[in-house]
């Protein structure tokens, strides 16, 4: 940390840049101490922010007389991190047991001359040739029964003892070297774990993890019903390891082993690093398939993490601001603390069907939804293309000749922004009143039937999370098991996983106060993938006072009418009935099939202090709108800024003491702005604002003195 405290001949002729950067480390240094050194990291939002913005950088691919210049361009531009390391394998250990890390040592040297901390990425994503040739158990095999070959990434086998093996050793020669180097700041194991392997080996470990995990077959073959088509096994080694067309149970057990192997080859490297490091230096990975994929549960890995991190790209087309905001919000909720956006796109990616480019102005609001929704930090992928490898077509920061392109002033705009914001921004976080709860079980349960091709659980969270974002509020998206003090609403999408243990705990939180909302499908499974064997949802019947009749996959609109309004149900529709004298009908089907005329769509009922609520089925935006509408007024949950032009998103950090609005401006028109009571613009030197206008891509960070701090 004293190098980033030096003056330099730059820092005397400038004394912002001086105090805008040692405040920056301080606070980097601060916060990432608070996040790595005490059990309490856990805690959501026990770290303050820092905001760095940074780069994926890769020296090993260039002539080391480049590297200054690099160097000396993203400090121009005020980028004071570089991810470096991860797939350079070959170059750190060119032969098996020979190993050259003075090349990464020198470059750090080199960064810190230049303000810019280092996060290492361990290179297990990509083990060089002579090592998969020498050791070909090491490959991975498709579930066709093909060896992944050399010559692209992420061909080793998750679960050989071997690789594992060779990544500890390479982890804790990097962890040794780098452990207490100052300027290095955390580290990132692998690159977005993705693809788990087939081969006999791995298949037998699986067979040994349902031995552990259930003790007898006989208890197995009871959970998985393997009565039918003669599924019963006789013996451990007789059950398949496949991805898709087994049995449920068989399926969601494959998801919780690829969890639990992927959390087993990340925590080998944990260790090796753990023990040889700073307690200063995070540990993360960058999970990718934009926050969503579902390989494995995000919620398991990232518990052994000290911070999560993720992959944000747009891909083709502009941003998506809801469906962005919401994944920040999930990453957000994978350890319920701030994260860091470990990469994301400088303009465009090379791997969409048609890679456009983000316009003007909107790389900077991407950067600042981050912030607003949670993120310490935001680094772009990738600085500069190698002149080959597959990936050459990618935005970047400087062009092959190595000068930089035209995004590079918009990040540099960034970067100035950051560094001037930061001491504002210390110390604050998004608070919720409103929790959405996830399940990966029922997510997979779905996934592998979902009964409707159009059934998307990804646009049914999108289409409940959209109307709590359009009054403004915080929404935190958490595990289904996550504790719920604290807030006032909690609603539940697509639980369609709810284990007895579940179902108690929603159960106490309603009866304690808590506004509890399920959607469709809730309850329908148990944590085996069987069925319940009631009607949904399940073991949350008697507290519901009314239970699903039957669920129907639409392929047409049906009405919907009711006291909360009228509109359509498309996708999705399950015909409910109450029971309990105090369950109320809020919603009722139109004329449709003949068995949902007339029928329950959305229940409520008074529970304890709070309320349970169903609704089942999927709603048309408009009346979703008023349906929520009415949970927020059950629940009391005010808004908590005033109404917006449509365009305009609001993101809440609060602070003690004062709270941070950052406001986006997503559309291309200006939009006029009237602010809830008078405030400070931090961007322009912290002056008064009542109003303001937002250009096309604008954005502004305000501060607001003593307002709540809670929910
Ligand atoms: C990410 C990956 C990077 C790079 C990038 C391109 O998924 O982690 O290494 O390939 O995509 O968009």
């Amino acid at each position: 940390m004293r190098n980033y405290l030096m003056c330099d001949r730059r820092q005397l002729v400038r004394p912002f840049f001086r105090a805008g950067v040692r405040n920056l480390f301080v606070l980097a240094c601060f916060a990432l101490c608070t996040v790595v050194s005490r059990p309490a990291r856990a805690q959501a939002g026990s770290s303050e922010p820092a905001l760095l913005l940074g780069s994926a950088w890769y020296p090993e691919q260039w002539p080391e007389s480049r590297w200054d210049a690099d160097l000396a361009l993203m400090e121009a531009a005020h980028l004071h991190v570089v991810r470096v390391g991860e797939f350079a394998w070959s170059r750190m250990e060119p032969a098996e047991g020979q190993y050259d890390l003075d090349w990464l040592a020198r470059a750090i040297r080199l960064a810190e001359k230049h303000h810019i901390a280092v996060v290492i990425g361990t290179p297990t994503d990509a083990p060089p040739a002579w090592l998969t040739s020498k050791y070909p158990d090491t490959l991975r095999m498709d579930e066709n029964g093909r060896l992944a070959q050399h010559g692209g990434r992420r061909q080793f086998n998750y679960a050989s003892p071997r690789y594992r093996l060779f990544c500890a050793e390479i982890a804790s020669r990097l962890a040794q070297r780098f452990g207490h180097d100052p300027d290095v700041i955390g580290w990132q194991i692998g690159n977005e774990y993705t693809d788990e392997s087939f081969d006999p080996a791995t298949r037998a470990l699986f067979q040994q993890w349902l031995q552990h995990r259930y003790g007898t077959l006989d208890a197995l073959n009871q959970h998985w019903a393997t009565a039918y088509w003669s599924q019963t096994y006789d013996r451990w080694d007789e059950i398949p390891l496949v991805a898709s067309g087994g049995n449920p149970g068989l399926l969601l057990e494959h998801r919780h082993f690829v969890t639990d192997t992927w959390r087993d080859f990340q925590h080998v490297q944990i260790d090796a690093i753990r023990k040889n490091v700073d307690p200063r230096q995070f540990i993360t990975t960058n999970i990718g398939g934009l926050a969503w994929s579902d390989h494995f549960d995000h919620y398991e890995m990232t518990r052994d993490l000290d911070l999560a991190s993720w992959d944000d790209y747009v891909g083709q087309g502009q941003l998506d601001p809801v469906r962005n905001g919401a994944m920040h919000d999930f990453v957000r909720g994978w350890k319920r603390m701030p994260f860091w956006v470990m990469e994301t796109q400088p303009g465009s990616v090379n791997w969409a069907p048609i890679n456009t480019t983000l316009n003007h102005g909107e790389t900077r609001v991407m950067a600042w939804q981050a912030i607003g929704h949670g993120a310490n930090a935001v680094l772009y992928w990738q600085w500069r293309s190698a002149l080959n490898g597959q990936e050459q077509y990618h935005g970047t920061l400087v062009g092959p000749d190595g000068e930089p392109m035209p995004i590079y002033s918009e990040v540099a705009q960034i970067g100035g922004e950051f560094e001037h914001v930061a001491p504002a921004l210390r110390d604050t976080q998004p608070v919720a009143q409103v929790a959405i709860l996830e399940s990966y079980d029922s997510r997979w349960a779905i996934d592998f039937q979902p009964h409707n091709r159009s059934y998307d659980e990804l646009q049914v969270l999108l289409d409940w999370y959209r109307p709590l974002r359009q009054k403004n509020l915080t929404v935190d998206i958490i595990n289904a098991s996550a504790p719920l003090n604290g807030y006032k609403l909690v609603v539940a999408p697509g639980l369609n996983v709810i284990s007895p243990d579940l179902a108690a705990q929603l159960k106490a939180y309603v009866e304690q106060g808590g506004h509890l909302v399920l959607g469709p499908r809730s309850g329908m499974k148990d944590e085996y993938n069987s069925l319940n064997p009631q009607r949904q949802p399940g073991p949350l019947v008697s507290a519901l006072g009314g239970r699903v009749e039957q669920y129907y996959a639409l392929d047409g609109a049906v009405p919907v009418s009711g006291t909360l309004g009228s509109g359509t149900a498309s996708t999705w529709a399950e015909q409910l009935s109450t029971e309990a004298s105090d369950a109320r009908v809020l919603l009722r089907y139109g004329k449709s099939n003949g068995w949902l005329d007339d029928q329950p769509a959305m229940i409520t009922r008074p529970l304890g202090k709070g309320t349970i609520t169903y609704l089942g089925a999927i709603l048309d935006a408009p009346l979703m709108q008023k349906a929520t509408a009415w949970m927020l007024d059950g629940a009391q949950v005010k808004p908590e800024f005033s109404a917006l032009p449509e365009d305009v998103e609001v993101c809440r950090r609060v602070g003690t003491g004062h709270t941070i609005y950052i406001l986006l401006n997503h559309g291309a028109q200006p939009a006029q702005i009237a602010l809830p009571g008078p405030m400070t613009d931090v961007l322009a030197n912290h002056a008064p604002v009542t109003q303001l206008t937002l250009g096309s891509h604008g954005v502004a960070v305000l501060e607001q003195q003593a307002r709540a701090t809670g929910r």
